[in-house]
């Protein structure tokens, strides 16, 4: 079980960014939560933070054939990129689509996700926990799918 973690851009800056709105908890301390997490379920996590859209392309791309389920918060380019929407497609690896503050009550730009048609689903206004939540989600999927589950 190899699941792909994609941090998209400006989020190394959790924990000193906008902290009224994503909270405390540095990228660092999300990232040693869910390699805990994987750990614990026997599942092998490799994570990358870009600012950079083709690198997350290339990522998701490069994923094929390596990785049974990406982790994304794909952060601006969520509302932007049909690049990162037509990668997921491409491979069409599950993937759970995660955000710390609720998008929905934010401003109307941030109302548009165009990955949600193609994820599996979304976990958005959890804080840092969107991404254990998440995490869980994808792990409790490819467990299910392993005996015989949608
Ligand atoms: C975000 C929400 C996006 O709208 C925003 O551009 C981000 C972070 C979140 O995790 O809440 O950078 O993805």
């Amino acid at each position: 079980m190899k699941i792909l973690v994609i941090h998209g851009p400006n989020l190394q800056l959790l924990g000193v960014r906008e902290r009224d709105v994503y909270g405390e908890v540095s990228l660092e301390e999300i990232n040693a939560t869910l390699r805990g997490i994987a750990a614990g379920e026997g599942a092998e996590i490799e994570i990358l933070q870009s600012n950079h859209e083709g690198e997350i392309v290339d990522a998701i791309g490069g994923a094929l054939g390596r990785f049974d389920a990406i982790l994304i918060n794909p952060a601006a380019y969520t509302h932007t990129s049909v690049a990162i929407r037509d990668a997921i497609l491409s491979v069409k690896i599950p993937t759970v689509e995660v955000h710390l503050s609720n998008i929905y009550a934010r401003e109307e730009f941030r109302h548009t996700s165009l990955i949600a048609p193609v994820a599996v689903g979304q976990v958005t206004g959890f804080g840092s926990q969107s991404y254990s939540l998440g995490l869980g989600a994808l792990i409790a999927l490819l467990k299910g799918r392993a005996h015989g589950e949608k």
